[in-house]
C-alpha cells in the first residue's frame, strides 16, 4: 500500500519536473529570453519549493519503507530457519495486503499443511510402535550394515537388555544361528528361517529373518519352547511305551518258543514257563489300563463329574476299598482324622487317586510297617495326607516323580508291576478338580503325599475342629 503511494508521489514529482522543463522551453522560444527570464524566476521559484516539498516527503518516506521491507524479509528468514529446526507450529505475522504479504500467507499455509501431514505420521508410527509391542513375537529391524535400527519391547525382554538404535545386533545377540540367518538375509536378500536356543536360557525361538526392500532386513523371533518341549514330551512317550510293550513281549515270545520247540516238556516247566507269560501278560494289560486312564485324564474334554462329599467319608470309602490288601501284608493302615466338611470331588476320580497312593504307599514303603491316612480343614480347601515310614525319596526326584513314566529305581519298580503313570494320573485328577498335589520326604525318613480339594460352596459349611476318627486296620 504504501510502496504503492511512494511510486506514485515519484512519478507526479517527475512529471511536474517534466512538465516545467517543457513551460521553460516554450517560453524561451516564444516570449524572448528577457520576459522568460521574469516568468522563470516566479516559476523557478515555485518549481524549486514543490520539488523540495517533494523531496522532503519522498526521502523519509523511501527510507522507511527501505526498513519496513528489510526487517520483513528478516521475519522470512528466521520463519524459515525455525522450520527447517522442526519448530512446525512457527507462523509469520501477515501485514497489509502486498505481494509480499501474499508470499507470507501462502508460507504459513504450507506450514500448516506440513505440522498435520507431520502429526499424522507421528500417530501412525505411535499406533505401529504399539501394535508391534503388544505382539507376542520379537521384531527388530536391521540395516544394511548390520546395525539395529528398531526393535520392540518382546526383542529387548528376549535379549535381556536394551538394543540401542545404531549400535551392531552383534552387540546385543550372541546366538551363532541368529546372526548367520540376519547375514543371510542380508547378504543374500533371501528369507531366511532358524531356531535360535542360546538367546534366553531355556527358551527356543524360531527365527524368521526377511530382507527388506529398502535395505537392511527385518527380524522375527517366535517362542515355540512350548511346542518343542510337547514335541520332546511326544517323542519320549512313544519311545517309553514302546520299551515298557517290548519288555514283556520279548520275554512272552521267548517263553512261548521254548515251550514250542521242545517236544517233551516236563509239566513242572510249563507251568513255570506259563506263570511267567501270565505275569508279562498281566503286566501288560495294566499297562494299556494305565494308558487309557492317563489318556482320558489328559483329554481336554476330561471332566470330573462334581459334588458334594465330606471328607471324612472319602477317606473312610478308601480306607474301606484298598484295607484288605494291608491287612494281607501286614502293613498297619492308621487313620488320625478327618473334618466333617463338604469338598467338591467326583467319587470314583477320588477313588483312583487314594488307590494310587495307598498302593505305592503299600509297594514302595512296606518295610515302614505302618501308613497314616488324614486331612486337615485348611481355609478354603481340605488336605489330605498319606504318610509313610519307608525308605523315602532323594530330593533330586521329588520335582519329577509326577511325571509320566518317571520311577526311581525302573528295575524295582517294573518287578513289583509298577508302569510309572500312577503319580501322573493322580496329578490331573487332583489339577482337575481344582486342587493342588505335592510331596514331601527326606530319604530314609518316609513320604508324605498330599494333595487338596475345595471345599463346597454351600453357607452351612462353617470351619469346624477336626474330629478324630477310629483308626482303620
Ligand atoms: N511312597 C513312596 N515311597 C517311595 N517311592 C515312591 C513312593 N510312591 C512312589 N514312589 C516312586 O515314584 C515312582 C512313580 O510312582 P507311580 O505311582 O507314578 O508309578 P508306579 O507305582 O511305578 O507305577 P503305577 O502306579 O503306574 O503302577 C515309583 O516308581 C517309585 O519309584
Ligand atoms: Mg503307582
Amino acid at each position: 500500500m504504501t510502496q504503492r503511494l511512494f511510486t506514485k508521489l515519484l512519478g507526479v514529482f517527475l512529471l511536474l519536473l517534466a512538465v516545467q522543463m517543457l513551460v521553460v522551453e516554450f517560453l524561451i522560444h516564444r516570449i524572448g529570453e528577457r520576459a522568460a527570464g521574469e516568468v522563470l524566476g516566479v516559476l523557478g521559484r515555485d518549481a524549486l519549493w514543490s520539488a523540495l516539498l517533494a523531496l522532503l516527503v519522498a526521502l523519509p518516506l523511501s527510507a522507511w519503507v527501505s526498513r519496513r521491507g528489510k526487517a520483513r524479509l528478516r521475519r522470512l528468514v528466521e520463519f524459515s530457519r525455525r522450520i527447517a529446526d522442526g519448530d512446525l507450529a512457527a507462523r509469520i505475522d501477515i501485514q497489509g495486503g502486498d505481494e509480499l504479504s501474499k508470499v507470507e500467507a501462502a508460507l504459513n499455509k504450507t506450514a500448516e499443511r506440513l505440522a498435520q501431514d507431520f502429526a499424522e505420521l507421528e500417530s501412525g508410527r505411535a499406533e505401529l510402535a504399539v501394535m508391534l509391542d503388544s505382539m507376542q513375537e520379537g521384531v527388530v529391524a536391521i540395516t544394511s550394515n548390520g546395525a539395529v535400527r528398531w526393535s520392540n519391547a518382546v526383542m529387548q525382554g528376549i535379549a535381556g537388555l536394551q538394543l540401542i538404535p545404531g549400535r551392531p545386533l552383534l552387540h546385543f545377540v550372541r546366538d551363532p544361528n541368529l546372526l548367520a540367518c540376519v547375514r543371510g538375509a542380508l547378504e543374500r536378500s533371501e528369507l531366511c528361517v532358524g531356531r535360535a536356543s542360546l538367546l534366553a536360557p531355556g527358551r527356543v525361538f524360531e527365527v524368521n529373518a526377511a530382507p527388506l526392500l529398502s535395505g537392511g532386513a527385518l527380524v522375527v523371533l517366535h517362542d515355540v519352547t512350548g511346542i518343542e518341549a510337547a514335541q520332546k514330551s511326544r517323542r519320549e512317550f512313544v519311545a517309553n511305551v514302546s520299551h515298557e510293550l517290548r519288555t514283556p513281549l520279548t520275554s512272552i515270545q521267548g517263553y512261548v518258543e521254548t515251550l514250542i520247540e521242545d517236544p517233551n516238556p516236563s509239566p513242572e516247566t510249563t507251568l513255570e514257563f506259563l506263570g511267567v507269560i501270565l505275569k508279562n501278560a498281566s503286566r501288560m494289560t495294566r499297562l494299556t489300563e494305565d494308558l487309557l486312564a492317563l489318556a482320558s485324564v489328559e483329554s481336554p474334554d476330561y471332566k470330573v463329574k462334581l459334588q458334594p462329599v465330606r471328607a471324612r467319608v472319602l477317606l473312610s470309602d478308601a480306607i474301606d476299598s484298598i484295607g484288605g490288601k494291608f491287612v494281607d501284608s501286614g502293613v498297619e493302615l492308621q487313620s488320625t482324622s478327618a473334618p466333617d466338611s463338604l469338598v467338591m470331588a467326583d467319587p470314583d476320580a477320588m477313588h483312583q487317586v487314594f488307590g494310587n497312593l495307598l498302593e505305592n504307599a503299600l509297594k514302595y514303603a512296606k518295610s515302614g510297617k505302618r501308613i497314616r491316612v488324614s486331612a486337615r480343614l485348611l481355609a478354603s480347601e481340605v488336605e489330605f495326607t498319606i504318610q509313610d515310614f519307608g525308605p523315602g525319596i532323594a530330593s533330586e526326584h521329588l520335582e519329577r516323580i509326577f511325571e509320566r513314566f518317571y520311577r526311581i529305581d525302573k528295575a524295582r519298580s517294573r518287578e513289583s508291576g509298577g508302569t510309572g503313570l500312577g503319580l501322573a494320573i493322580v496329578k490331573h485328577i487332583v489339577q482337575a478338580h481344582g486342587g493342588r498335589v505335592w510331596v514331601e520326604s527326606e530319604l530314609g525318613n518316609g513320604a508324605s503325599f498330599h494333595f487338596t480339594l475345595p471345599l463346597a460352596p454351600v453357607l452351612e459349611n462353617p470351619p469346624q475342629p477336626a474330629q478324630q476318627t477310629p483308626a482303620a486296620a
